[in-house]
């Protein structure tokens, strides 16, 4: 792409590489674009949750209620602010947590709820709101999606997002950004990005080195006008899977009601997902299973699952899911080329 290029090199030239005019400019942009007050770039979508939650106050001795059917990164992060992770349920249609799933594990140490908008649909936000708690949106896999008209990324007390080359939003490398409409948030969170200073001479907190670097900042100039464009194409692919009959053969995902989805990832469900992820591999079709060991299940975290843990939606979607080729650029023959391989593996 030229303009990527062109603004690659003026940024090289320029001389200027952490926290200068591109990175400024970004923010604002990205902020405008989801609706929030601030926008503060950092280093990569997992230091931007450990670094949200402690901006609204989560530490040490305090409960964080997450999905355990995520990117291990969701609860990692929590675990870095210090914080205690206690996983809850997903409902298996829309591969998100939802209010009957979080207040099984509210306690009156919970301190905040991280609802993940997997595979690019957004958590039931309404529902989530109503249990009173601070709300910390992983929005890494829903750039661009809307709920009720407003962005993923406008529907918490903060957001965080991932600018990893596969995410909706890429930048050439690790990226990342917290979003919020709370001066004393923003302020917290520019204040940890860089060592715990607002000044880089007094160190008032011990912070992070994490920055959303000048060259990044430019290339996701670029690359966020073609968000919307990219995502009405990736919804257009999953209207050909409807179209040519995928459900047939599969649990084809459901977006919560009210969402603009933006299918990061087009996850179906069967029970013989693996099997049928062979089928599509003999044919030179690229699928597979994301999560098949859920963070409740990991060596690292497994700890964190009090005894009698139950999370049967979690387990189900963790055996059942399979994400099948989407993306831009995907044509119509090859979308019946996926459906037909899916025919012919679930038979
Ligand atoms: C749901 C979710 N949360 C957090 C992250 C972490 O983002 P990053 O890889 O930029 O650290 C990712 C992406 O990889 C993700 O998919």
């Amino acid at each position: 792409m030229p303009a990527l290029v062109e603004r690659l090199g003026a940024v090289a030239r320029g001389g200027r590489y952490i926290l200068g005019p591109e990175v400024e400019a970004f923010e604002s942009e990205l902020a405008a674009y989801l609706g929030v007050r601030h926008c503060v770039g950092v280093g990569n979508g997992t230091d931007a949750i450990t670094i949200a939650l402690r901006a609204l106050g989560v530490g040490p001795g305090d409960e964080v209620v997450c999905p355990s059917f995520t990117f291990y990164a969701t609860v990692e992060a929590t675990i870095s602010a210090g914080a205690t992770p206690v996983f809850c349920d997903v409902d298996p249609r829309t591969f998100c947590v939802t209010g009957e799933t979080v207040a099984a594990a509210v306690t009156p140490r919970t301190r905040a709820i991280v609802p993940v908008h997997l595979f690019g649909n957004v958590a039931p936000m309404d529902e989530l709101r109503e249990l009173g708690l601070p709300l910390l949106e992983d929005a890494a896999q829903a750039a661009g999606a809307r709920l009720g008209g407003l962005r993923a990324g406008a529907l918490g007390d903060a957001a965080t997002f991932s600018f990893f080359p596969s995410k909706n939003l890429p930048c050439l490398g690790d990226g990342g950004a917290i979003a919020t409409d709370d001066d004393d948030v923003a302020r917290a969170a520019r204040r940890l990005r860089f060592h715990g200073s607002d000044d880089k001479r007094t160190f008032v907190d011990v912070g992070y080195n994490s920055r959303l670097d000048e060259l990044q900042a430019a290339v996701l100039r670029v690359l966020l006008g073609e968000l919307d464009g990219w995502n009405d194409a990736r919804r257009a692919a999953a209207d050909g899977y409807v179209r040519h009959g995928l459900g047939e053969h599969v649990e084809l995902p459901l977006a919560v009601a009210g969402v603009e989805h933006v299918y990061h990832l087009y996850v179906v469900r069967s029970e013989r997902a693996d099997e049928l992820a062979a089928t599509l591999g003999e044919r030179g079709i690229g699928a597979r299973g994301y999560y098949r060991v859920p963070v409740h299940r990991q060596p690292a975290t497994a700890a964190y699952a009090r005894g009698g843990l139950r999370l049967p939606g979690t387990d189900e979607v963790a055996r059942t899911h399979l994400a099948l080729p989407i993306g831009p650029e995907l044509t119509e023959d090859q979308i019946r080329e996926v459906v037909a391989a899916c025919a012919s593996g679930s038979t």
